[in-house]
């Protein structure tokens, strides 16, 4: 993986609210090119930015059938269709918040298929259109919170990972699984844009995969999901940072030892494995007592960061006598 020495930094572009410095993982000449927009769109701000770019279509064939789910967080207000889909992180489909959403169309989601793979007893590929029959579809409201220390309130559809993993056999042996994304540079030009090694990879430990809020991802607000929030299929881990829901997931490998991740190889002492949400323990660049939630009124939008995401009661046994601070 390449990344540029510290000395080659311009200040232009180190901000707090990136994941890491865009010195770290653009390579040079995507770089330079777009340090004088990243400065404008600085300025406008992602609220005007979102209304310049293209409102988001509802097709007609893309409404789901959902039934409610006991497991929604309820009394908070929902973050609107125009900013969950306008406000992203996409990297495969450019680094900029607004990238992925103007490069979306290039993306193609039918056919698409999930191979499995690793210690399963045998492998298997599952029709992304078996994948959404396999259980009734849920609408699940969540809260979603990036590591850059910004939030949304997402109506997601889906059904619970641990069902898709029990149609999976996977052995005894199976300690974690890791999640791949599609990688094809003819549809993704954010590929060449970042440094990243490809494709974007993610983990869970398995007792973390099974747990009820873990959500294999096929919608929201009632329909598929748009192409800049990983359809056709991703997951979402609620009470985790956002970079740990894999978009656009094209195979998954159950495996005896912690998988390798993207953001963690990049930069361990910045992204840990867990990446549980924790109002304690600060990135090394800022710090997560607090996040912005996108679109909320000027009153709301600087909020607390609420442990595990809010998630604590429903999550916190997962990690009983682990320190937290270590594993984070
Ligand atoms: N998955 C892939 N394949 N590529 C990515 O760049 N970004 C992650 C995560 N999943 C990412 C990804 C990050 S950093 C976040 S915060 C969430 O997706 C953003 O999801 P959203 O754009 O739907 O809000």
């Amino acid at each position: 993986m390449l990344i540029r020495k510290t000395n080659d930094i311009q200040p232009l572009e180190i901000t707090p609210s990136e994941i890491t410095p865009k010195s770290v993982y653009l390579n040079r000449r995507a770089f330079m090119s777009g340090a004088a927009a990243a400065g404008t769109a600085a300025l406008v701000g992602p609220r005007i930015a979102s209304l310049l770019a293209p409102a988001a279509s509802v097709h007609a064939d893309t409404k789901l059938t959902t039934v409610p789910s006991p497991l929604s967080t309820t009394g908070e207000q929902l973050t609107s269709l125009q900013d969950i889909t306008h406000y992203n992180n996409f990297y495969e489909l450019g680094v900029d918040k607004g990238d992925p959403a103007r490069n979306a169309g290039r993306m193609k989601t039918r056919p698409w298929t999930v191979s499995i793979e690793g210690q399963v007893k045998a492998k298997k590929t599952f029709d992304i259109d078996t994948l959404l029959k396999l259980r009734p579809l849920e609408d699940r409201i969540y809260r979603f919170r990036c590591v850059e220390a910004w939030s949304m309130v997402i109506p997601w559809v889906g059904y619970s990972l641990s069902e898709f993993i029990k149609e999976c056999d996977p052995l005894p042996s199976a300690k974690y699984i890791q999640f791949l994304s599609l990688a094809d540079p003819n549809q993704m030009p954010g590929l060449r844009e970042a440094n990243l090694d490809w494709p974007y990879s993610e983990g869970l430990r398995m007792d973390e995969a099974m747990h009820p809020l873990t959500l294999l991802t096929f919608g929201l607000y009632g329909e598929t999901l748009p192409n800049q929030d990983g359809a056709p299929v991703r997951v979402v881990i609620p009470w985790k940072y956002g970079f740990k829901s894999a978009k656009s997931i094209v195979k998954v490998r159950f495996v005896d030892k912690q998988p390798h991740t993207t953001w963690n190889e990049m930069a361990p002492n910045e992204y840990g494995f867990y990446s549980n949400v924790n109002p304690d323990v600060d990135h090394p660049r800022w710090s997560q007592k607090t996040e912005r939630r996108i679109g909320a009124s000027i009153f709301k939008q600087r909020q607390p960061t609420l442990m595990f995401n809010g998630y604590g009661d429903q999550v916190a046994k997962l990690y009983t006598g682990m320190d937290l601070r270590k594993n984070f």
